[in-house]
């Protein structure tokens, strides 16, 4: 990997390995295992395999690898894992590090399945959490400890888009020797300089933008190669939640187009915010791109845009929120987030439905409240969609 290369030549040249074929497009290594020359040469590998040698899908796989060195490369981090959704980097990262009577600060925004990790799973093997307002440093300062040995939030929420000052919560987080563990779906690696902001361990969901095209779940860690190798890979190799190379060419098919996809849907999300303005359906437009937003200028500062998602939330709340869904005819409802496909949906019934009302409350999740996540379509075809569907809610 060339480390001067910027952002856009990486993520189309990163990583790459060929075979001795030279093929242009990335070889998908559809293989659960390798064939050793000699029982010496399989000795020889499962006490040091080296860095093009490997013994296992589970364990690695060439073009597996080729995606893990390509992300690396784009997110400026030491090494990556990668993993068979986003949850199982989620997961793999917190269970591969924490061990009964640790401490764990986390922000309170989080996607639900991220809330149980944490609430349900390590709770029952004696790991305590303690869960804050994310945009109030006071709260951090006041959540960790001297046995604190992570913080994990999203740099940007799910689905009322605050945005956490890494920077600053990852000072508080290290001056107690904590680990900073950020899940930043919402930045996409585009917009992400978590690393140099103070964060440890970066989190992707690949389902969401680094696909960017419905087609498969992924994930990935990454991290210094001390924490990838020595903690998470042993850890994930033994308990199952490697990434397919299928899925590792689809990433990485997926990673050359990433910043041309999501510049796109940025600039169509900071045109939809603009126009939804002031619309008289609307409670709230919640854009951290757009000038409206409490934490526009932090937004701007971490990530240079404002990524590629909108929520709004309509006043006259549920009926009018699933009369919006169904009037639109070129956004789709569903639930991913990321996709070329503008894809709409209602947190509330859906991927927050398990949260108890008090806590949606407490997290801005209202009956009124959609979630855009904005595609690669045309802008004014989308922005005309928004704009008549919003009306035959009224
Ligand atoms: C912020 C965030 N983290 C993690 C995940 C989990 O990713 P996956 O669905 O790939 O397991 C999601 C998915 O919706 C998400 O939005």
């Amino acid at each position: 990997m060339t480390n001067d290369w910027n952002p856009r030549t990486k993520a189309v040249h990163g990583g790459t390995r060929r075979s001795q074929y030279g093929e242009v497009s990335e070889a998908i290594f559809l293989t659960q295992g390798f064939v050793y020359d000699t029982a010496e040469a399989a000795e020889a590998r499962f006490i040091q395999a080296g860095d093009d040698e490997f013994i296992y899908a589970r364990y690695g796989n060439p073009t597996v690898a080729m995606f893990e060195d390509r992300i690396a490369g784009l997110e400026g981090a030491e090494d990556a894992f990668a993993t068979a959704s986003g949850m199982a980097a989620v997961s793999g990262a917190l269970t591969a590090m924490l061990k009964s009577g640790d401490h764990v600060v986390a922000a309170r925004a989080l996607f639900g399945s991220c809330l149980y990790v944490l609430e349900e799973v390590l709770t029952r093997f004696g790991v305590e959490v303690t869960f804050v307002d994310g945009t109030d440093l006071n709260q951090w300062r006041a959540a960790v400890r001297t046995d604190t040995r992570a913080v994990f939030f999203e740099s940007v929420s799910n689905p009322t888009l605050e945005v956490i000052d890494i920077r600053s919560v990852a000072d508080i987080a290290h001056a107690v020797g904590a680990t900073v563990l950020v899940d930043n779906v919402f930045a996409t690696p585009v917009y992400s300089d978590a690393i140099a902001q103070g964060a440890d361990v970066v989190i992707y969901s690949a389902t969401k933008h680094i696909d960017g095209q419905g087609r498969a779940l992924g994930g990935v860690i990454l991290g210094t190669r001390d924490f990838i190798r020595g903690t998470v890979e042993p850890y994930m190799k033994h308990t199952g939640g490697s990434m397919s190379p299928f899925t590792a060419w689809v990433m990485l098919k997926g990673l050359e187009t990433l910043s041309l996809r999501v510049n796109a849907q940025a600039a169509s999300a900071l045109a939809l915010a603009d126009a939804l303005q002031g619309h008289g359906a609307l409670a709230r437009v919640i854009y951290p791109g757009h000038v409206s937003h409490p934490q526009h200028d932090l937004c701007l500062s971490q990530m240079g845009k404002g990524g590629t998602v909108i929520s709004i939330d309509l006043k006259d709340g549920q009926a009018a929120a699933f009369r919006f869904l169904n009037a639109l005819k070129i956004a789709k409802v569903s639930n991913n987030l990321g996709d070329a496909k503008t894809i709409v949906t209602h947190p509330a019934t859906t991927t927050h439905q398990r949260l108890p009302e008090d806590q949606k409350r407490a997290l801005g999740i209202t009956r009124g409240l959609v979630r855009i996540s904005v595609g690669i379509e045309d802008t004014d075809d989308l922005v005309g969609d928004i704009q008549q569907a919003l009306q035959a809610s009224a």
